[in-house]
């Protein structure tokens, strides 16, 4: 009797400790059937693996490289249908990498999930003569230029070898073509997608016409890009390079830039930004890029700005193909990159405070972390009237610019941080944000804030769709519903930015 109650009670400890099998981790699942279908075989990346490890490793930030629990490589677009339809018919989460140059944690990666990586769809193709360009979207600008450069084209892609094509087209593009044609997406005669339901489409003037301006600014959201066609730009040759100047002349430099600015309808092919770069040193860089996208050696409309004496120069004529891997110079991986924005008129006066504002940043920051190697680089650019008047010629984007530049021209403020390790990158991080937010009061004080953040140098919470206006936002509302009824890009993917609701 006292024998079976032990039994018993033995028999209740073992159905305690062993609770009804918990159901299998539904990404682990996807990963499993991605891994099980024939045209994926070799191209499934697992946890464990060194092509996992290796590929995790070539993330531009370690803030971003989240491990997934399986990454996905497609080389077809009908490779990328089969995935499609797998993560919509198992409801995968999942996260789109292209260059893999975003920095904040979640923009192009996953935690728990599948990383959809388009490195594999890297070709540019090109035949003599044609007006357009076809670029798969991993590749990276560099390898597009170089395919494109015996042909003495180019197209209106980034001014670093190493940026992406997917996250640059789909956040808009700055380019060295932007005053002469709008951002890189405006250049995009047509894009082939894959719906969330693994349909295979073509978005441009003629086709689905709403989809293709959508996209343009319009961030991941409606599906899965495979190729874009792309006007391809009059001649491959850029002059260009930077131009160093002393603390001494920054006033004059600003002025000479605002002028220049206020001037860039004149000379469509000439544009200037400008850098400061400020970090664990003393010393801080200024110098202007200065370029003319037909490769004209001292335009004119230049001739106020290189009257300010400088210290180096290094500007020089060749294709772009040489120009840009020079420009980019080394961009090491793995460092804990965060870069945000913002956008304010074009006034001396904001340019005069931030210099000023960053020499305080950086010498707090030199102080709360003295051990750590970081760099803060800020980027002053242009967005003029003339720029968003060839965005509305080639049949417009959602950006919402045309109200940002309605009064003059505006300055895109982007800050890009790089920090040495995570315990550095806690004490940094924030105090960059309140040197943002230090900018942005001062803006604000004197209503020059213009309220826009472009997305593809948006920090992860700034939200940059819910400032493109009403307008746009309705179309982008109604192109979602339409090509992706049951929300996959707003609740399946993880990365990126999401449509505001
Ligand atoms: C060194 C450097 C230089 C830069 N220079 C410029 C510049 O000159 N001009 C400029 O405008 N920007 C520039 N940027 C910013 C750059 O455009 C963004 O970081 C951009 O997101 C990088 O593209 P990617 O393909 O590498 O993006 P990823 O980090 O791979 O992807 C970012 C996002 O893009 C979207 N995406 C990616 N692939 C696809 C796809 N196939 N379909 C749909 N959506 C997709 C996803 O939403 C994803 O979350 C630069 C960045 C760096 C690091
Ligand atoms: C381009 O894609 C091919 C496979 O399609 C791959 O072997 C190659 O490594 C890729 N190149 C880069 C630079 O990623
Ligand atoms: C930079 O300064 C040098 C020396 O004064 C001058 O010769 C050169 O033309 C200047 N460069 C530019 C781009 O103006
Ligand atoms: C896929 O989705 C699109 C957009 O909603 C729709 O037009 C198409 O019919 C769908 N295809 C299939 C096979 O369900």
């Amino acid at each position: 009797m006292k024998l079976a109650v032990t039994v018993v009670a033995a028999a209740a400890v073992v159905s305690a400790r062993c609770p009804p099998r918990p159901p299998v981790d539904v990404n682990v699942k996807c990963c499993a059937d991605l891994a099980a279908d024939a045209s994926l075989k070799g191209k499934v990346y697992l946890p464990g693996t060194s092509a996992y490890t290796t590929r995790l490793g070539e993330y531009y930030s370690a803030n971003a490289a989240l491990a997934p629990s399986c990454m996905v490589l497609p080389t077809t677009t009908e490779e990328v249908s089969t995935i499609a339809a797998l993560i919509h018919k198992s409801k995968c989460q999942f996260g789109m990498r292209a260059g893999g140059h975003s920095a904040f944690a979640g923009s192009n990666s996953v935690a728990a999930g599948v990383t959809v990586d388009f490195g594999y769809m890297n070709t540019t193709t090109y035949t003599a003569g044609d007006r357009t360009a076809a670029v798969q979207a991993g590749s990276t600008w560099g390898k597009a230029y170089e395919t494109l450069d015996p042909f003495g084209v180019t197209v209106a892609g980034g001014r670093a070898s190493v940026v992406g094509v997917g996250g640059f087209i789909t956040g808009g593009g700055y380019s060295f073509h932007s005053n002469r044609a709008g951002f890189g997406c405006d250049t995009v005669r047509n894009f082939e997608i894959v719906l969330a339901n693994g349909t295979v489409v073509n978005a441009n003037a003629e086709e689905n016409a709403d989809l293709w301006r959508a996209q343009k600014g319009g961030s991941g959201n409606f599906g899965f890009i495979t190729r874009v066609d792309m006007d391809v730009q009059p001649t491959n040759k850029l002059w260009a390079g930077f131009v160093g100047f002393q603390p001494e002349q920054v006033e004059e430099y600003y002025e000479a830039y605002i002028d220049f600015v206020d001037n860039m309808a004149s000379d469509l092919a000439s544009q200037t930004l400008l850098g400061v770069i400020a970090n664990e040193g003393t010393t801080v860089t200024r110098n202007a890029i200065v370029s003319n996208s037909l490769g004209i050696v001292r335009p004119p409309a230049f001739d106020r700005t290189l009257s300010v004496p400088n210290v180096t120069e290094t500007l020089f004529t060749d294709s772009i193909n040489i120009i840009v891997p020079v420009f980019t110079g080394p961009t090491p991986l793995g460092l804990f990159s965060n870069w945000m924005v913002e956008m304010y008129a074009s006034d001396i006066r904001i340019l005069t405070f931030i210099d000023a504002a960053l020499l305080r940043a950086t010498a707090k920051m030199r102080a709360a972390a003295p051990d750590s190697v970081f760099q803060v680089l800020l980027e002053l650019q242009p967005v003029t009237q003339s720029m968003v008047q060839h965005s509305t010629a080639n049949g417009g984007n959602v950006l919402g610019l045309e109200a940002v530049v309605a009064d003059g021209p505006a300055v895109m403020f982007l800050i890009a941080l790089t920090v040495d390790t995570a315990a550095n990158q806690d004490i940094i991080l924030p105090l960059t944000i309140e040197f943002r937010e230090e900018v942005n009061a001062y803006a604000n004080s004197l209503g020059l804030n213009k309220n826009w953040k472009y997305a593809p140098y948006a920090l992860g919470d700034q939200d940059p769709l819910s400032h493109y206006g009403e307008e746009n936002l309705a179309l982008i509302r109604s192109v979602s519903k339409k090509f992706d009824p049951t929300g996959d890009f707003q609740t399946l993917r993880r990365s990126g930015f999401k449509i505001p609701v």
